[in-house]
């Protein structure tokens, strides 16, 4: 099969670092199947040959929605190599004013929704001969959840450690449907995500790293693309820091 041929899923694609995944794949003459709980607005994806792109509605925190998504791409481009799962949820509540229903919120999308999407993607690329997957994480689980002017994020934290877990479960299940499971694990990178964040704490984040800036999309985006292409053929169970070197208290 050459890379040409390969089909690649994308969730969280209509956000900044799912979409610049989808770009990316895109310009790479790859076939993409980009989704999102959020409606796509027209520069959410850029793409010239619509035959290439398929556009989704996914919650990944339901499994039904997961299962629809991979089908809709498996009808449209005939296989899935690839999920790149970007789709995820951030809470900046501390201790104090975290209820459990924000918690169990971001438990059920970040976490269980990252089984769903990865068990769906899985069913099918068993079906080829395997395939790749790429998570994601966060820097934040090294860092105790320290991020701005935000001292502690508990739920989104223990979310992302969680799919550290889930990284090294997942890859040991999936070996022998020759399925590598993998995760990049980004530093405070400038998407919607970050947005409530003023300049004083993004100087704050930018310090804190050896590059002296926070990250952009395309920068992640750039390590998910290689982590689900043939060039890592040879790395599994493995979650990758993205973040410009990020060992700093400050
Ligand atoms: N931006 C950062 O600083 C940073 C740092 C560490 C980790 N991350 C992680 O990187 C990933 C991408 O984040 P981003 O910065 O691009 O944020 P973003 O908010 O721009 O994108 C996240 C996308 O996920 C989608 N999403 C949310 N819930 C969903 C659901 N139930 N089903 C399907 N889609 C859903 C949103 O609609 C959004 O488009 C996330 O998992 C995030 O936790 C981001």
């Amino acid at each position: 099969m050459s890379s040409k041929a390969r089909v690649i899923l994308v969730t969280g694609a209509a956000g900044g670092i799912g979409g610049a995944c989808a770009d990316l794949l895109l310009h790479e003459g790859k076939r993409v199947c980009a989704a999102d709980l959020k409606p796509f607005h027209d520069d959410d994806v850029h793409d010239d040959a619509t035959d290439t792109l398929l556009l989704q509605k996914l919650d990944v925190s339901d499994q039904a929605s997961c299962r629809a998504v991979v089908a809709a791409t498996v009808e449209r481009f005939g296989r899935l190599d690839g999920l790149i799962h970007m789709a995820g949820v951030h809470s900046d509540h501390d201790w104090r004013h975290l209820e459990p229903e924000e918690f169990n919120k971001l438990l059920s999308i970040n976490v269980t929704g990252t089984f769903l999407m990865a068990k769906a993607a899985a069913e099918a690329m068993r079906k080829t001969g395997g395939g790749a997957i790429v998570l994601t994480s966060s820097g934040s689980v090294n860092l105790s959840g320290h991020g701005g002017e935000v001292s502690s994020c508990p739920a989104f934290v223990t979310s992302k450690a969680a799919v550290i877990g889930l990284v090294g479960a997942l890859a040991r299940s999936f070996a022998p449907l020759h399925i590598r499971v993998n995760a990049v694990s980004p530093g405070a990178t400038d998407t919607a995500m970050m947005a409530h964040y003023d300049e004083k704490a993004v100087r704050r984040l930018s310090r804190r790293t050896l590059a002296g800036r926070i990250g952009s999309a395309s920068e992640i985006a750039r390590v998910a693309s290689f982590l689900v292409s043939d060039a890592a053929s040879y790395i599994d169970g493995q979650v990758i820091a993205v973040n410009g070197g990020e060992t700093h208290e400050s």
